[in-house]
């Protein structure tokens, strides 16, 4: 698969220890223009240092991304194409656990679009098969199904692919108060598994992490280096919170310690087509309200605040992250950072979907089981997200209740 490469930073070339790399028609990799006419070699990068190595054929210029297809054969170009897999600028196969859920079968789209061979591991436990009729059909395609905790096959799909995205896990507020115990084994045990056999096989894993994390703090926008603040160990809502910091911390002790490059991205409120409700996700839950003619059900006040970013732009931001040499061994906020209310957006989806339904409150205790606690403001910086990967949201909340309302109602 080529695709197009992230500019890689050849304007670091180390003067000092006079290691001045050239491009093939002998002009210093350094940035200038020079450099931009440097297309028909393959380049890495050691130290800071760009190395274009000859007899290799061409995947882009450092500085201007330009791409072509590799040609030829021999050693350079097979390390050149192992290494741009590895690293995930060219990664020919993904393996997705989770694959079969809410983000991780548009994020199979994506990539089996972009022409990467995709093996999803899946227990489908919250995920569903139909969720994968799209691209069921394709033969680059591999459903593989069962849990994380079948160590043989994990392993086995770990090693076929270049890169992989860990998604699986239990998810939404409601199965996390209703299954503590799994939610703990699925996503620390479950995580562990998947790092261990990512180190074993220096497999480039992506984590999904989540904005739970931040716990009870009150920033007005919670940024990656914020202090995490849970509460009491007696309330099981936290244990989902608490899971994925700790996964989190696993991923980056793995990252210093085993050399394993790992990207960590906290989603904030994912919500697109194929999310469903029944597990407290709030925007299918409502859209699919006002369809049935109301009422939609508002949480205790309703002026919670939320932010929420379209699927295909989390997508977005995995992919061009997974490809990023920056990205590893960071943490990264992945989410919108337009707040509404829950009020707010009740009355978006009347209007949006049915002006007659009815929009009413109920307590938390009613919703949930009495003693929950919720986080009245939720906003993510995402200066860190734009300043590593340069992307900025395609949807707005107008879009994303637009396509929603259209899944539900043609599900
Ligand atoms: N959607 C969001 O807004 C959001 C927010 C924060 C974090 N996340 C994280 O993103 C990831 C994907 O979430 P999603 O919204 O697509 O949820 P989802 O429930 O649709 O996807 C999770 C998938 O993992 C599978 N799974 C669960 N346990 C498994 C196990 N032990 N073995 C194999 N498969 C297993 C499920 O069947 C499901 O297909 C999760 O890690 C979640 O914690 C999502």
């Amino acid at each position: 698969m080529i695709g197009r490469l992230p500019p890689l930073d050849c304007a670091r070339p180390d003067r000092e220890r006079g290691q001045l790399d050239r491009c093939p028609q002998g002009t210093i990799a350094d940035g200038s223009e020079a450099c931009k006419r440097a297309t028909d070699r393959v380049v890495s990068i050691r130290g800071g240092v760009a190395l274009y190595l000859p007899g290799a054929a061409c995947q882009a210029c450092p500085t201007c991304g330009r791409t072509a297809l590799l040609r030829g054969a021999g050693r350079g170009v097979d390390l050149l194409a192992e290494l741009c897999r590895r690293k995930g600028w060219q990664m020919e196969s993904a393996l997705i656990t989770g694959g079969a859920g809410f983000i991780g079968s548009h994020l199979a789209e994506r990539l089996l679009g972009e022409g990467v061979e995709v093996y999803i591991l899946d227990d489908l436990s919250t995920g569903q098969m139909f969720n994968l009729d799209a691209i069921r059909d394709s033969d680059r395609f591999h459903l593989h199904l069962g849990g994380l905790d079948d160590e043989q096959l994990l392993m086995e799909l770990v090693d076929r692919a270049d890169v992989v995205f860990h998604l699986a896990a239990a998810v939404g507020v409601k199965l996390i108060v209703a299954e503590p115990v799994k939610t703990i084994e699925t996503n620390i045990y479950g995580t562990e598994l998947v790092l261990r056999h990512c180190a074993k096989k220096q497999r480039k894993v992506l984590l999904a992490s989540s904005s739970e994390v931040y716990g009870k703090g009150e920033e007005e926008r919670f940024k990656e280096e914020d202090d995490l603040v849970f509460g009491p160990t007696s309330r099981s809502r936290w244990c989902y919170g608490c899971s994925k910091a700790i996964d989190e911390f696993l991923g980056l002790a793995y990252c210093k310690a085993r050399r394993l490059p790992v990207v960590i991205v906290r989603f904030f409120n994912i919500v697109g087509p194929r999310q469903v409700g029944h597990y407290g996700m709030v925007v299918p839950r409502f859209v699919q309200q006002a369809l049935d003619g109301g009422p939609i059900t508002v949480y205790d006040d309703g002026e919670q605040v939320r932010c929420f970013l379209h699927v295909n732009d989390a997508v977005d931001a995995m992919c061009a992250l997974m490809r990023s040499d920056e990205a590893v061994g960071e943490v990264f906020n992945v989410g919108s950072d337009r707040p509404i209310t829950i009020n707010r957006l009740a009355e978006k989806v009347r209007e949006l979907v049915n002006p007659e339904a009815e929009i009413v409150h109920i307590p938390y205790a009613e919703a949930y089981a009495e003693g929950f606690e919720d986080i009245r403001y939720r906003v993510p910086d995402v200066s860190k997200l734009r300043q590593a990967v340069g992307l900025a949201p395609r949807y707005d909340l107008d879009r994303i209740l637009t396509d929603v309302r259209h899944y539900l109602s043609s599900s």
